[in-house]
């Protein structure tokens, strides 16, 4: 979806539709609001009057301009607090004499969305209410919509076009690629342009589109590869998708393959490889925007294609959701695309360890003793805690790009969403300064973290009687234990993890959504790199 900016009276743009977000106690008697009335022939304040239109969040009523009426209508749309070329108004070039009655100029449709108590009016339900309205459009198979875009809204200009565009862009997407016919009473595919209207002066507005546009689409990005499924975004598949990326954007691709593993003592990583026909991929990618000298941030991303468990095999129901293990790595992709697409002054590295954990005559047993990139050495108890042996190798491998900051994501443990739900990603490591940075981003994006402890006697659980530790720590704390066997692996590097288990994907509740993978924590990881810039 493309999202431009333009500056005008929203009752003149022409448009198939014109989004009206509507904060609850809003004055329907002034401004745009009583234009969108006259156009609509007093149906906006005769629905606030019957109670049919509330401001309540995401409640949605489409209105009609009468383009019958004559004069009657001319005359109630000059009352007052009309916008009528005022300040801060800019006259459309198109726009000679009366809009919309002569149905050249002008929404077609106006849908007023309603906003929830004006103190709540924040990023993430800018998001919601954008979201709620690209349904509304595809339910009417538009092709484009227009929304006005008040700079005096809570948030800030910035922030208040960041949300709208971000939640509109979420919104549109969708996963088509493996549809061979089109259902006819589905919805549109092809809700391809948003146009927001602002009558401020548009330069934070203008920011905030650009930010918002490449944070979306780089979760895009995540969701598209989180929706293939395990047959096609395969290890290769990814590295192939890094390789788009890095000729895209000017990117430095380096992609590792078995031989380069055994050349980097990856024992871990290899382990995991062992019983899959599909060759493993270390994948780094680095993005330098910012000073030569100047240290990177590491991102690292758990790029597990699919996950059966191994030996230790997981029940059959449900396992094809395990397609979506490499929801880390999609994440750390889109947010190398997106940081590109902004020119962000920084520099950053992104890794992905990637392979299928699967069963065969060579894979890794319970029992076996793998030696890991760092040399300590790991008896595998549970061929399905995969995701840390693989991580492990790859967090070992990120410290030679000597990062300032090493930030993990992984759909790592069950007990992450025992402990937090759907509602937040788990946010464990070695730098509550760092932890508390994310916790913040979490907020602003609306990919909410939440930390749990990790103090050493989580560690203990991991002792070993025949190697340096165990890859799991027993029935408790498990969220805990798996990033208490990460941190053996990060050295004094200020690190976190984020186990996105929880939620990487899901039914797709909140209306920017769609069942399947959600791109978190791409934003949650964008909000922070850029919180380090300013
Ligand atoms: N990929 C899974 C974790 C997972 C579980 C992700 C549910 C999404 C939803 C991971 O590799 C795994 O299987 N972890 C085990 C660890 C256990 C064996 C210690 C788990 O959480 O059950
Ligand atoms: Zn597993
Ligand atoms: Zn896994």
């Amino acid at each position: 979806m493309n999202v431009e900016l333009i500056l005008q009276d929203p009752l003149s743009v022409p448009s198939p539709l014109l989004v009206l977000l509507f904060p609850q106690g809003a004055d329907a008697a002034s401004g745009v609001l009583a234009s969108a009335d006259a156009l609509v022939g007093g149906e906006l304040k005769r629905a606030l009057e019957r109670g049919d239109l509330k401001g309540k969040k995401e409640e949605t009523l489409l209105l009609f301009p009468r383009r019958d009426q004559g004069p009657s209508l001319l005359a109630e749309a000059k009352g007052p607090g009309r916008p009528s070329g005022g300040k801060g108004s800019i006259r459309p070039s198109k726009a000679k004499g009366p809009r919309s009655v002569d149905g050249d100029v002008g929404p077609e449709r106006v849908l007023m969305v309603g906003a929830g108590a004006p103190g709540d009016l924040d990023a993430e339900t800018l998001r919601r209410l954008m979201g709620r309205a690209v349904r509304v459009a595809e339910g009417l198979k538009l092709k484009e919509i227009s929304a006005w875009l008040d700079p005096s809204w809570p948030p800030g200009e910035a922030l208040v076009a960041q949300g709208m565009t971000e939640g509109a862009v979420l919104a549109a997407w969708r996963f088509q690629e493996f549809k061979t016919s089109r259902d006819d009473d589905g919805p549109s595919p092809e809700l391809g342009r948003l146009v927001l209207v602002s009558q401020g002066d548009g330069e934070a507005a203008r920011l905030g589109l650009r930010i918002g546009l490449a944070q979306a689409r780089g979760e895009n990005l995540a969701r598209t590869l989180q929706a293939r499924p395990g047959n096609v975004a395969t290890p290769t598949h990814l590295a192939d998708e890094a390789r788009r990326l890095a000729k895209e954007h000017g990117l430095k691709v380096t992609v590792l393959g078995p031989k380069e593993m055994e050349k980097e003592k990856m024992g871990a990583l290899l382990a995991v490889a062992r019983g899959s026909e599909e060759e493993p991929k270390l994948i780094a990618l680095e993005y330098r925007g910012g000073r030569k000298g100047d240290r990177p941030i590491g991102l690292v991303g758990k790029g597990l294609t699919f996950d059966t468990g191994g030996i230790s095999i997981k029940p059959a129901s449900g396992m094809e959701d395990m397609k979506y293990d490499m929801s880390g790595g999609a994440a750390v992709l889109g947010v190398m695309q997106a940081a590109a697409e902004l020119a962000l002054p920084v520099n950053l590295v992104g890794i992905i360890p990637s392979t299928e954990n699967l069963l065969s005559g060579k894979a890794v047993k319970p029992g076996d003793v793998v030696r890991t990139r760092e040399g300590k050495t790991v008896e595998v108890i549970n061929t399905d805690a995969e995701g840390r042996l693989i991580l492990a190798d790859a967090l070992s491998f990120a410290r030679t790009f000597d990062p300032v900051a090493l930030v993990d994501c992984a759909t790592l443990t069950g007990a992450a969403l025992v402990a937090l739900g759907n509602h937040a990603s788990a946010v464990l490591g070695n730098d509550e300064e760092l932890i508390r940075q994310l916790r913040d981003a979490g907020d602003r994006s609306g990919q909410r973290c939440w930390p749990l402890p990790l103090w050493r006697e989580y560690r203990d659980q991991l002792d070993s009687n025949v190697a340096d530790l165990m890859n799991v720590g027993g029935r408790h704390a498990g969220a805990i234990t798996a990033a208490a066997f990460l941190k053996e692996f990060v050295g004094e590097v200020p690190w976190a993890h984020l186990d996105i288990a929880g939620t990487a994907y899901g039914e797709g509740k909140l209306s920017y959504q769609r069942k399947g993978g959600y791109g978190v924590p791409t934003r949650l990881l964008l909000e922070w790199v850029r919180s380090r810039l300013t």
